[in-house]
């Protein structure tokens, strides 16, 4: 008799994916974190092997349908189609000045659930992408997530409940196996999306927040420890972002490895950070309304050419207050360590897009901490991760540091800045991998 064995079952991996959502583009980076030996991240190109890994985050409503990503921006030129960019702060500071909004969302949808939708579609771009590897390896890919959130710490508060909601709304969304977003979801399909996953997730706040969140200022840490350009020493860190400025100060520790006999970068100590708007968005805004053009899509960078041409009376204020949140984050680092000069070699990380603006630059490298008595900082070359593929375009490195940090989830699990004087320390000891049936709850199990 010929009786037909089942398949063999494909062994399981976890698979983690760092979602650096953005307000201008979103960037995603994976981790293959289960061999002890080869661990990796990979870049994700969810536009062709060639093509950019920067996901425009503005939603467009054309014709009876909401369009995410590359779709987006292709059609946000169409005639009557409406533009909704920079949801990501929107969604969690609603009444900030710099974001009101000029475009309302369709009826019964909110402009936090279009910020939802969007991240539901980067982590569909990003499942795509775990789904390739996997099969080309042959494994079945379990997938857990983490955000990126420009908040300080992951003590609660309004935006950190927004940011919490949107993911856990758009994990459930995918969990369940939702259309593709790719080509644009009608309407009427986006609303019910809308209210089945907020009933579904409900408003309170689960205790594993910490797995799913991580402050981009801390995940662009994980960039400068494993460089091998980057030494042991001091630094401090800037992302420029579109939506908001994230800054840290932190140490990279070495010790002696004994069997090997050299020194080594062994952990990293967080000393403080702070986050908030504004960002490079709240600049174009200026350049915008200056140069009586419509919104700050036109002016997005191309910052430079604009501020070459004239530079508004508001724009310095504005380059102030994005500053401040470095002095801010010195302000909070310090008291760990009140001697002065322990930071005069302090160094710094530039990141994000908006640290390219040359004005925003000159800002940080000419005046840093001034006020503090401070000597400018150095600007560190971040080199690349060895443990990194994908990256070949050395001009976009600044870009892909947070969303690579985030890749690192689960062994970022029980990080929180401290509001103590110690400062944490982070060691490069891994975590043990979970067996299967030890999975934290935010494991996809059933896809
Ligand atoms: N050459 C450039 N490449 C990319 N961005 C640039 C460049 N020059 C200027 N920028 C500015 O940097 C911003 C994008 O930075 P980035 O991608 O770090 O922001 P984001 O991650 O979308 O925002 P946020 O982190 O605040 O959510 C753009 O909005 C643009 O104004
Ligand atoms: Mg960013």
């Amino acid at each position: 008799m010929d009786v037909q064995q089942p398949p063999p079952a494909r062994p399981r991996r976890i698979i983690q994916l760092g979602i650096d959502y953005g307000t201008s583009t979103s960037k995603l980076v994976f981790r293959d974190a289960s061999s002890r030996l080869e661990q990796k991240s990979f870049l994700v190109r969810p536009y062709g092997r060639d093509g950019d890994f920067r996901v425009p985050a503005l939603v467009v409503w054309e014709n009876d349908r909401l369009y995410f990503g590359d779709e987006a921006w292709l059609r946000a030129q169409v005639p009557r189609a409406r533009v909704y960019p920079s949801l990501k702060i929107r969604a969690a500071f609603p009444s900030d000045a710099y974001f009101q909004a000029d475009t309302h969302p369709p009826e019964g949808i909110s402009v936090a659930d279009l910020a939802m939708l969007s991240v539901l579609h980067l982590i569909q771009l990003g499942g795509r992408a775990i789904e390739e590897y996997a099969a080309s390896l042959d494994f079945d890919p379990r997938l857990t997530m983490t955000m990126g959130v420009p908040v300080a710490s992951l003590a609660s508060g309004d935006p950190l409940n927004s940011y919490w909601l949107m993911i856990a709304r758009a994990r459930w969304l995918y969990q369940k196996g939702t259309p593709q977003l790719a080509n644009g979801v009608p309407i009427s399909t986006a609303r019910e999306m809308a209210v089945s996953s907020a009933s579904a997730v409900g408003q309170s706040r689960p205790n594993e927040v910490a797995q799913w969140l991580l402050p981009e200022a801390a995940a662009s840490l994980m960039w400068a420890f494993q460089s091998p350009r980057v030494p042991p020493g001091l630094y401090a860190s800037v992302d420029v972002g579109a939506g908001s400025t994230d800054a840290c100060f932190f140490r990279i520790v070495e010790e002696f490895d004994r069997h090997f006999q050299i020194w080594r970068k062994a952990k990293f100590s967080f000393w403080g950070a702070a986050a908030r708007p504004p960002g490079a968005d709240a600049l174009d805004r200026l350049i915008a309304k200056a140069h009586g053009l419509p919104n700050q899509l036109e002016v997005r960078g191309f910052e430079d050419v604009f501020l070459a041409k004239r530079m508004p009376k508001d724009v310095r204020p504005l380059l102030e207050s994005i500053y401040e949140v470095l002095s801010d984050a010195f302000k909070a680092a310090y008291p760990k360590d009140a001697k002065l000069s322990n930071w005069q070699d302090c160094r710094l990380f530039l990141v994000g897009g908006g640290c390219r603006i040359s004005a925003i630059k000159r800002h940080f490298t000419g005046n840093v901490l001034r006020k503090n008595a401070l000597k400018p900082f150095e600007v560190v070359d971040p080199g690349i991760p060895s443990d990194l593929e994908g990256i070949d375009d050395l001009d976009d490195l600044g870009l892909a540091l947070v969303a690579y940090g985030l890749s690192y989830g689960l062994d970022f699990a029980t990080f929180e800045l401290p509001e103590a004087v110690d400062p944490v320390d982070y060691s490069d000891r891994r975590r043990r991998r979970l067996e299967e049936d030890e999975l934290p709850p935010h494991v996809l199990r059933d896809q």
